[in-house]
C-alpha cells in the first residue's frame, strides 16, 4: 500500500541534499585553499591572485576567451546585461520557467523582460518562440539551459544574430552541458553565466562567472563589477555607472577547488540519471529525458502524460514525498512572471520604470495565460526530482521503487 494511503514509506532517512556536506563535495583541499588567502592577508581581488587564476582557468575549462567573476549568478547575469548596455525601456526575451535572479538582471539595468513561452518537452526557449516576441527594441535574449538540459541554443543564435540582438546564456544550473553541436553551454551566445550558490554543481557559498570570447564585453563587464573604475589606468576614475559585485579572494578560492571537482561530479550526476531512466523507462506517461549524456542533470525531470496518467502533478508529487522522496511539482509555484514584482510592477518607489511607456515602447503588463505552455508544465505535468553526485546504489534503488509504487497506485484509481 502507497504511503498516502497509511502504507510504510518507501524511505525513512534523509536523502543526501544540497543544503549539507551529505550533499555538497568538499574536502580538506578547500580548508586548505582558504588557510592560504587568509594567510596571505589579501582577502579582496584588486590586488590578490585567486580570482584572476580562477577567471583564466575556468575561460579555459568551458572553451571561452574570458571569464569575469562576480558575487552570484544574478551578478554574473547583471553584468552580461550590462555589458550589452541596452537603453532603457528596450527589451530581453526571457523564459517563464526560471530563477528571478534572471529577470532581476534586466530590471536592474532599465530594461524590460519579455517573456517567451517554452517548449513543452524541455521547458526551455526555442527559436520559434523567441522569433515571435522579436521587436525592434529587442536588444538581447536570455536562454536558460533548465535543470541542466540543453537549451537549442545554436538555433536561437541564429535567429537573433543577423537582427543584432545579443544571446546570453544563463547556465546557472548548466555546468558542462552539451547543446546541439557539442562543446559546453556557455559557449554559442555572446557571454555565458554561471552560478557558484549553495545548491550548484560547484558551489562557494556565492559567487558567478560571465565568459565570453569578445574582449570589449570582458573588458565591460570588469569594469561595470568594480563600480566602472579603470584601476590598470592607475587614474581614480568613474567611466561610467557600475556596481561592486568584485569577489573575494576567499570565494574563489574554494572556487578553484571546485572547479578541479566538477568532471567527477557532472559525471556522477548522468550515472544516477541513466539508472533512474533504466528503472523508470517502462511506466506508461511517465515521460523522462530522452537523452543523459548532454544533460548534466541539476534536476532529474519528468513529466506525465495527462491522457495516461489521471492525476496532476501536485497530487503525484505529494504521494512521493509521502513515500520519502525529495521531489517538487512545477519546479516554481508559479511562472516568474507572475510573481508581484512583475504584476503589480513593484520596481523603483511607485514609477514602475522602466515597464511604462516612455521609456518602453508600450506599457508592459504581466498576467496568467501570457504562456500557456510554461503554465501547464508548472500546474499540471512536470515534477522534479532531487539529483545528487552522493547518491548510492540503495538512494536510486528507493526513488525507483517509490516513482513504480506511485505510478501504479494512481494508474489503478
Ligand atoms: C537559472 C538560474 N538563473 C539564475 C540564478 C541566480 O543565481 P544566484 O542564486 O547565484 O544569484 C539561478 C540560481 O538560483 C538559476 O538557477
Amino acid at each position: 500500500m502507497v504511503a498516502i494511503e497509511g502504507g510504510t514509506p518507501v524511505r525513512s532517512a534523509p536523502f543526501p541534499s544540497v543544503s549539507d556536506a551529505s550533499g555538497r563535495t568538499f574536502g580538506p583541499e578547500e580548508a586548505e585553499a582558504l588557510a592560504r588567502v587568509v594567510e596571505s592577508g589579501t582577502l579582496w581581488r584588486v590586488n590578490g591572485t585567486e580570482v584572476p587564476a580562477l577567471e583564466r582557468e575556468f575561460a579555459e575549462y568551458v572553451g571561452s576567451r574570458h571569464a569575469v567573476a562576480s558575487t552570484s549568478g544574478t551578478a554574473a547575469l547583471h553584468l552580461a546585461v550590462a555589458a550589452v548596455d541596452p537603453e532603457p525601456g528596450d527589451e530581453i526575451i526571457v523564459p517563464p520557467i526560471t530563477d528571478f535572479g534572471t529577470v532581476i538582471a534586466v530590471l536592474a539595468q532599465g530594461a524590460v523582460p519579455v517573456f517567451a513561452d517554452v517548449d513543452p518537452v524541455t521547458g526551455c526557449l526555442t527559436a520559434e518562440s523567441v522569433a515571435d516576441k522579436l521587436s525592434e527594441r529587442t536588444r538581447a535574449v536570455i536562454v536558460v539551459h533548465l535543470f541542466g538540459g540543453p537549451a537549442p541554443v545554436a538555433d536561437i543564435v541564429a535567429v537573433c544574430r543577423p537582427r543584432g540582438v545579443r544571446v546570453i546564456e544563463d547556465c546557472a544550473q548548466a555546468y558542462l552541458t552539451v547543446p546541439a553541436g557539442g562543446g559546453f553551454a556557455g559557449t554559442y551566445g555572446d557571454l555565458g553565466c554561471f552560478s557558484l550558490q549553495q545548491s550548484k554543481h560547484i558551489s562557494a557559498g556565492d559567487g558567478g562567472l560571465t565568459v565570453t570570447d569578445d574582449p570589449a564585453l570582458a573588458r565591460r563587464m570588469a569594469l561595470f563589477a568594480d563600480k566602472g573604475w579603470p584601476r590598470d589606468t592607475g587614474e581614480r576614475t568613474h567611466l561610467f555607472l557600475g556596481l561592486n559585485y568584485r569577489m573575494t579572494e576567499l570565494v574563489a578560492a574554494v572556487a578553484r577547488v571546485q572547479l578541479g571537482r566538477l568532471r567527477g561530479v557532472v559525471d556522477a550526476r548522468r550515472s544516477v540519471a541513466r539508472r533512474l531512466v533504466e528503472g523508470l523507462s517502462d511506466l506508461p506517461g511517465l515521460l523522462l529525458p530522452s537523452t543523459v549524456d548532454d544533460h548534466s542533470f541539476w534536476l532529474f525531470p519528468m513529466r506525465l502524460d495527462p491522457a495516461r496518467v489521471p492525476v496532476t502533478n501536485s497530487e503525484y508529487a505529494k504521494a512521493l514525498v509521502a513515500e520519502g522522496i525529495p521531489v517538487t511539482a512545477g519546479y516554481l509555484d508559479r511562472p516568474v512572471y507572475l510573481v508581484p514584482a512583475l504584476t503589480e510592477r513593484r520596481t523603483y518607489g511607485t514609477s514602475a520604470y522602466p515597464l511604462t511607456a516612455p521609456p518602453a515602447r508600450r506599457e508592459f503588463t504581466y498576467a496568467a495565460g501570457d504562456c500557456p505552455v510554461a503554465e501547464t508544465l508548472i500546474d499540471e505535468t512536470l515534477l522534479v526530482l532531487a539529483c545528487n553526485e552522493r547518491y548510492i546504489d540503495a538512494d536510486v534503488a528507493d526513488i525507483v521503487t517509490a516513482v513504480r509504487a506511485v505510478h501504479h497506485h494512481f494508474q489503478r484509481s
